[in-house]
C-alpha cells in the first residue's frame, strides 16, 4: 500500500485529504473512526461522507461559475452513480437537480424529492410510458432519436400538455484523435462513434425543425456527454469546442432559436482518478472547468451565437461522488506460500463484485489498512476477495503486518460501486452508512440471503405455448 501520507505522484494531491485522515493509528472519515464503523455496522460496508459530498457539490459549482460568467451554472448529478435515497436527499438540500436514465431512475428521483423541473430524463429507446410519466411529472426530456420525438408528439397531443425537451447531440469529434482510456487501441473520436446515445448533427437538424414546428413542444436546449475517455483538460476543451461548433450550426439552421441551456454531461475524473491507467491523480477540477467553459464560449461566439444568459449544465457522476465514498472490509485470513513463488494473500470479506469498476473500468481503489494506518510496511501482499474469480482487488501492495480481524478500506468507491454491485456467488450486497461529523446512520441496510433468492419461483407451473 502507498503510505497514507505520501503524495499520489506527479505533484498531485496527498492520498488522503479532504474529510479523510489518520488519527491514533486508524483511518477516520470526518469525525468517525472507520474501525468503529466496521464494528458497529458490519462489513463489507459502503461509507459516504456527507461533508465531502457537499464540499464536492460546492467546489464543482464554484469552478464552473468562475469560468462561465455569462449565465447560471446548474449541476444535474447523474443518479446512476449513486441512487441511495438519503444521499440524493442531501443533494436536494444543495439545490442540485439530476440526470436520470430510464423509468426506474425517474421514479427514484421523484421519490427522493428531486423537483421535476430539475430532472433531465435521459435514456435509450425511451418507451411511451416513460415519456408519458416524464410529461405528467413535468420533467425535462433529453431526446435521443426521431423515434422518441414521434412518440412524444403523440403523447403531448393526447394529454394536451406541453413537454420541455432537449436534444442529445453527438458531435463528430473529428479533432479528438487522442487515445481513449476506455478503448486503449482506439482514438476517442472513433470510440465516441461506438457509443449509442446521441444524435448526429445532420439528423439533429431535421429533428429540431420538427420539434420547433409543434406548439406543444418547447425546445429548451442541447445536451451532450462524452464520458471519461481522457483525464486531459486539453481533450475536454476540444470536446467542448466541438459541441459549441455543432450548437452554433444548429442555431443557425433553426434561427431565430437560441438555447436557454447547454448541458455538457459528465465524465470529469475524480481527484484521485481510480480509472487512470497509470494511477495518476486528475488535474484540479478548475482546469477542466476552464478548458470546457472557455472553449464552449469561444466556439459559440465564433459561430455567431451570443452566449450571454445561457445556463451551463453539467452532470457529474464520478467527480462528485467517488471520493465521498469508501468501502470497508475485514480481513478473514492471511494466507501465505513460499514456493514456487513466495506470495501472501490478504483475504478480505468483500469482493470485486461489490466494486465492479475493478472489472468494468480496470479501476484501482487504493487500499488503506484502516486499523494499522500508521504501522510500517513489512512486505507486499495481494488483497483478494471472496468470490470464486481471481478477485485480485489490489495486487502487490506494500503492507504492514496484518492479521484476521484487521480492517481494510478501499478509497473512492462512492460512484457506481454500490449502484452496479452484483449477487454473483449468491452474495448479499452490502449496506451503506452515511457519516455526518461524529455521527453515522445506516441509510441502506445490508441485503439478506432471502432477498437475493426472493425472485426465484422453483415450483412455477409450466405454461403450454
Ligand atoms: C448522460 C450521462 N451524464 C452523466 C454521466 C456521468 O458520468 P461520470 O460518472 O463519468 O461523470 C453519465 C455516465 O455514463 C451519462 O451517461
Amino acid at each position: 500500500m502507498l503510505s497514507t501520507h505520501s503524495s499520489a505522484g506527479r505533484g498531485g494531491p496527498p492520498i488522503l485529504g479532504g474529510h479523510l485522515h489518520v488519527t491514533g493509528g486508524h483511518l477516520w472519515v470526518e469525525h468517525c473512526d472507520t474501525v468503529a464503523l466496521a464494528e458497529r455496522f458490519g462489513t463489507p460496508l459502503y461509507v459516504v461522507s456527507e461533508a465531502q459530498l457537499r464540499a464536492n457539490c460546492q467546489m464543482l459549482r464554484a469552478a464552473f461559475e468562475r469560468h462561465w460568467p455569462v449565465g447560471r451554472v446548474e449541476l444535474l448529478p447523474s443518479l446512476k452513480a449513486n441512487y441511495v435515497l438519503a444521499i440524493r436527499e442531501l443533494l436536494n438540500d444543495e439545490g442540485v437537480g439530476c440526470d436520470v436514465f430510464g423509468g426506474n431512475e425517474l421514479n427514484a428521483a421523484l421519490r427522493a424529492g428531486v423537483p421535476a423541473a430539475r430532472i433531465s430524463v435521459n435514456g435509450s429507446a425511451k418507451s411511451a410510458p416513460l415519456l408519458r410519466a416524464s410529461v405528467v411529472a413535468g420533467a425535462n426530456i433529453t431526446l435521443d432519436s426521431a423515434y422518441e420525438l414521434e412518440s412524444l408528439l403523440a403523447i403531448v397531443t393526447e394529454l394536451g400538455k406541453t413537454a420541455r425537451i432537449r436534444l442529445r447531440i453527438r458531435p463528430d469529434h473529428a479533432t479528438l484523435t487522442e487515445r481513449s482510456d476506455f478503448f486503449p487501441d482506439m482514438a476517442i473520436r472513433d470510440a465516441a462513434q461506438l457509443y449509442k446515445p446521441g444524435i448526429e448533427p445532420t439528423t439533429a437538424r431535421a429533428l429540431g425543425r420538427r420539434a420547433l414546428s409543434h406548439d406543444r413542444i418547447e425546445l429548451t436546449g442541447l445536451m451532450t456527454h462524452l464520458g471519461r475517455h481522457s483525464a486531459d483538460p486539453g481533450v475536454w476543451a476540444k470536446m467542448a469546442a466541438g459541441f459549441g461548433e455543432t450548437v452554433a450550426e444548429l442555431c443557425n439552421a433553426w434561427a431565430p432559436w437560441r438555447p436557454r441551456e447547454l448541458d455538457i454531461g459528465g465524465g470529469f475524473p475524480a481527484p484521485r482518478d481510480p480509472t487512470d491507467p497509470d494511477r495518476r491523480p486528475a488535474q484540479p477540477i478548475d482546469r477542466y472547468a476552464e478548458g470546457v467553459a472557455v472553449a464552449l464560449r469561444s466556439a459559440l461566439v465564433h459561430g455567431g451565437i451570443d452566449p450571454d444568459g445561457i445556463v451551463l449544465q453539467l452532470e457529474p457522476g464520478r467527480s462528485l461522488f467517488a471520493d465521498a465514498g469508501l468501502h470497508l472490509s475485514r480481513v478473514c485470513h492471511v494466507k501465505t506460500q513460499t514456493r514456487p513463488v513466495a506470495s501472501t494473500w490478504v483475504e478480505v470479506d468483500t469482493t470485486e463484485m461489490f466494486m465492479p469498476d475493478l472489472l468494468l473500468e480496470h479501476a484501482y481503489f487504493r487500499p488503506v489498512f484502516a486499523s494499522r494506518a500508521e504501522s510500517p510496511d513489512v512486505a507486499p501482499v495481494h488483497i483478494v476477495g471472496i468470490s470464486c474469480n481471481f478477485d485480485l482487488i489490489a495486487r502487490d501492495v506494500p503492507a504492514p503486518r496484518v492479521v484476521a480481524g484487521d480492517i481494510v478500506a478501499f478509497l473512492d468507491t462512492g460512484a457506481y460501486q454500490d449502484a452496479a454491485a452484483s449477487n454473483f456467488n449468491v452474495l448479499a450486497r452490502p449496506g451503506t452508512v452515511l457519516v455526518s461529523g461524529n455521527r453515522a446512520r445506516l441509510v441502506k441496510r445490508h441485503e439478506t440471503l432471502e432477498e437475493v433468492l426472493s425472485r426465484d419461483e422453483p415450483r412455477a407451473p409450466f405454461t403450454t405455448l
